[in-house]
């Protein structure tokens, strides 16, 4: 059994510039991370989900890349914008968020 009710990764790889495979740090993953975890902090619920920083997750052209276990439901181009659904849809409504699914588009 899970020790946390959710356990959220969200990459925060970084590369060059130049790199043709870009990176999730360029797309703003720092700034989601740092949403994400706060809200979940300000609704006192860290203890039951645990937000981490990951590295790279090999979906990187469609970060931001994040994976939340125990589903496994994968999310990419995700924004600041995109963390509160996140939060009341998925984390505490139990419904992943579809728009922003990327395991079931067969992508990689
Ligand atoms: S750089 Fe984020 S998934 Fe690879």
């Amino acid at each position: 059994m899970s020790r946390f009710r959710h356990h959220v990764f969200i990459c925060e790889n970084e590369r060059k510039p130049d790199d043709p495979r870009g990176c999730c740090s360029a797309k703003g993953s720092a700034d989601v991370l740092d949403r994400l975890k706060g809200a979940i902090h300000a609704k006192g619920l860290k203890k039951e989900i645990r937000i981490n920083r990951a590295g790279c997750l090999d979906q990187c052209s469609l970060g931001v890349s994040i994976v939340v276990y125990p589903e496994g439901v994968w999310y990419g181009g995700v924004t600041v914008g995109d963390v509160d659904e996140i939060i009341g849809s998925h984390l505490l409504g139990g419904r992943p968020v579809e728009r922003l699914r990327t395991d079931r588009k067969g992508s990689a």
